[in-house]
């Protein structure tokens, strides 16, 4: 395995047709298209419909994916579907997107959740399996159907969230030093309040006492998730760029996850690496968890911002609250 990279060889992304805005959310609940753009730099989201299950994104996302790796779902034997919303509690929504799309039945199939760190956690396992020599190319997947776990009557959530799905293929090259250069995740377990479902696990089962309350609904205490995911970000981004012996200088896109303009613009800041060098799409999409940095990877690749030669860093933070960062030579 010496001098063996792991390389991604395609990128695919889905969202649902149906746009949101901010105008159509202010006759929904007490707030305006001003507060929501200034406070998180969203102006509309997608919500998905009939026929846009997670696993019916992810299968979408998949599938231009492999057309743009030149590759098809027979050439897959591991695949990762990191997501916080699966179709059901139980089986791994790996399973339904693998029967689909027809990966074969001596693939690895299984569920990841890190939150909105969930495709970088993925990325990393997927690499390491592949590394390992036991499997040869990975589908990851980040696909995510919020909308159904947002309190729509709450203005405080409800105007952060949206639906969609990205997805990568890897697989190992023998070009050196390119690819997946190196991951660092983490987590401040102490921080499982700030964003969490409160009822309907097995801790908790959901019963119609907390369904009238609205405990199967997404809590957050934005404040504090803001402070610590500023701080969990900037550590991140900080640890791979100091394990790899790179300068900021030497990043040529950073794609963080799009939780909030003003967040970025945070990491920005800190890392000074300047805004222009940061990929935002936060005010076409919202918050879409495991898929923000998957569908934005895609979307940097297919618009051009992406060159032969160039580092990108990938960066997230999530419900747990966990963290990742990783760095990509193209
Ligand atoms: N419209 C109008 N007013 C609102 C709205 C709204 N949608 N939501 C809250 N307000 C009000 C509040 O009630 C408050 O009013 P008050 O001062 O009278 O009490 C006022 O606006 C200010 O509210 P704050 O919470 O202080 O606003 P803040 O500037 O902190 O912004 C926000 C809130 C956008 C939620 C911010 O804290 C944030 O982005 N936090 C991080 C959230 C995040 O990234 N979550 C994703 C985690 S990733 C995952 O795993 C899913």
């Amino acid at each position: 395995m010496a001098n063996q990279s792991i390389v991604i060889l395609g990128t695919g992304s889905y969202t649902p047709k149906r746009v949101l805005t901010n105008a159509e959310l202010s006759k929904l609940v007490d707030t305006s298209d001003e507060w929501i753009f200034t406070r998180s730099g969203i102006r509309e989201r997608r919500i998905s419909g009939e026929g846009e299950s997670t696993s019916d994104m992810a299968v979408f996302a998949a599938q231009a994916a492999l057309k743009d790796a030149g590759l098809t779902p027979a050439d897959i034997d591991l695949l990762v579907v990191a997501t916080i919303t699966p179709d059901l509690p139980l089986p791994a929504t790996a399973c339904l997107v693998q029967h689909k799309l027809g990966i074969p039945t001596n693939a690895a199939c299984f569920d990841l959740n890190a939150a909105c760190s969930g495709f970088i956690y993925g990325l990393d396992t997927a690499c390491a399996m592949i590394t390992s020599g036991r499997y040869r190319r990975a589908l990851v997947i980040g696909s995510e159907r919020l909308s159904p776990v947002v309190d729509w009557s709450e203005r405080t959530t409800c105007v952060l969230f949206g639906d969609g799905a990205g997805a990568v293929v890897i697989g190992a090259s023998d070009v050196p030093n390119i690819g997946l250069l190196g991951t660092k995740l983490g987590a401040y377990g102490e921080g499982v309040d700030l964003l969490c479902i409160p009822k309907g696990g097995s801790d908790a089962p959901a019963t119609a006492a907390s369904i009238a309350a609205g405990d199967h609904f997404m809590k957050m205490k934005g404040k504090e998730v803001f402070k610590l995911a500023v701080r969990a970000m900037d550590e991140a981004a900080r640890d791979i760029l100091e394990q790899h012996q790179l300068h900021a200088d030497q990043i040529n896109l950073v794609i963080p996850h799009q939780a909030n303009l003003r967040i970025i613009e945070a990491i920005s800041k800190y890392l000074a690496i300047p805004m222009d060098r940061f990929f935002v799409n936060v005010d076409r999409y919202g918050n879409t968890s495991a898929a923000s940095v998957p569908i934005a990877l895609d979307e940097a690749r297919r618009s051009g911002r992406i060159k032969p030669g160039d580092i990108t860093l990938l960066v997230a933070f999530g419900a747990g609250l966990t963290y990742g960062s990783a760095l990509i030579r193209w």
